[in-house]
Parts: C-alpha cells; structure tokens; sequence
C-alpha cells in the first residue's frame, strides 16, 4: 500500500457521516492522549495530517484517512479524559455506541495503549469487543521512549496479561515521537487487509 497517497475524506460527528462505500476500514481506538493520531501521522510519514494535540479530547469527531484509494483509516476520538463536560462525554458515548454497532464497517483495529502503564479498564473492554466480533486486533505499546529500556519487556508482559492477548497476538513497542515500530505497524496492516 502506498502511504504517500493520502487523502482526508471526512470527521463523522453521528452515524449519518459514517463512510459506508465498500472500502475497508482500520479503526485506531485507544485511551484520550494516548497518541493514536501521531500514530497515524508517523505510518504516513506526516508531520500533522491527522490532527495531534496537547490538548487530550479535542478528536471529537471520527475522522477518515483513505490510503492508496484503497483502505480507510478511522481516526477515533480517545475515552477516558475526565475533564471533559458531561453533555460532550454523552455526545461522545452516543458516536461511539453507533459506530461500534457497525461491524460490518469495521475491518480490523489498532488498540494504542501506552507502554508505561497498565491498560485501563476501558481498554480491556475495548480489547474485548474486538474478541467478541471476531474482528483482527493488532495491540501498540506507544510511547517507547518514555519508558526506561529495563523496564520495557516487564511492561509489555503487564500488557498482553491484562488485555488477555494471545502468544499469536502481536504486541508492537512503538514510539509515534522516534519513529520505533512504524515498519512492524505497516507489514501488520498488510496482514490485515
Ligand atoms: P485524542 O485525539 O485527544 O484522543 O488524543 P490522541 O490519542 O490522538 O493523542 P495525540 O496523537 O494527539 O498525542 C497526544 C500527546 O502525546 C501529544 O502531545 C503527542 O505529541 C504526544 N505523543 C504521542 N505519541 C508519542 C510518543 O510516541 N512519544 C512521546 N514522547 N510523545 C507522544
Ligand atoms: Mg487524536
């Protein structure tokens, strides 16, 4: 696939915005701050394409990515942030509950949690769902260069326990800032679609 060719389409606000044309879709879920839309700008190669912000919970919108013509990314925005007034964490529940109805939108997932902690319980549901639709999960330890190099494979074990990731289950250390694990997000991604 090629990265390179790269196009914004679209930020679904509610269920009448949701891309339903037939192309796959890869669905990048994960924790408010975690770092899922520096994520995808590191897969592309793009300083800022998908917005990335100091400010935790301001993706309110799912926003498609479509790859090479090919296959959609879908943005999500994060769970999780507290400080965020209860009307938009309503808001956000609703858009949420749509899209995760849609399986049949939904190809595969890219769960990010972050390599220095212990997934949520947010994030194990969110595991969980994927599980339960049968729908292909690759995991992402973000953030690897916050975390201390000793600590890294104990942290990734802490991971793949709490989520209940399988020995086939792929886990990518990852860092979104340097660059680490962007080849092994890509060939998963190959796998995948
Ligand atoms: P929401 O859309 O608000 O849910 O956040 P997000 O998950 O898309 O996170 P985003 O990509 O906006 O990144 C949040 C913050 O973490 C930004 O300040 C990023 O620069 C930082 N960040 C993301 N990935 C990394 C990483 O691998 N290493 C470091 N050091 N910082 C990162
Ligand atoms: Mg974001």
């Amino acid at each position: 696939m090629n990265y390179n060719n790269v196009k914004f389409v679209r930020s679904a606000a509610a269920e009448k915005d949701f891309i339903d044309d037939g192309r796959k879709q890869i669905v990048f879920a994960g924790r408010s701050n975690v770092g899922k839309s520096s994520v995808i700008n590191r897969l592309l190669g793009r300083k800022n394409f998908a917005r990335a912000s100091a400010t935790p919970g301001k993706t309110a919108h799912i926003n498609y990515f479509l790859i090479d013509d090919q296959v959609y990314l879908a943005d999500l925005p994060g769970y999780g942030y507290a400080k965020v007034p209860d009307a938009e964490k309503l808001r956000w529940a609703k858009l949420m509950e749509s899209y995760f109805e849609r399986t049949d939108l939904i190809s595969a997932g890219v769960l990010i949690v972050d390599l220095r902690h212990k997934p949520t319980a947010d994030d194990v549901t969110m595991a969980q769902w994927f599980k339960s639709v049968g729908c292909p999960l690759v995991v992402l330890a973000n953030k690897s260069d916050k975390c201390k190099k000793g600590e890294i494979s104990a942290n990734a074990a802490l991971i793949r326990e709490t989520l209940g990731l399988g020995e086939r289950d792929e886990l990518i250390i990852f860092s979104a800032e340097k660059g680490e694990g962007r080849d092994r997000l890509a060939a998963a991604l190959e796998a995948l679609i």
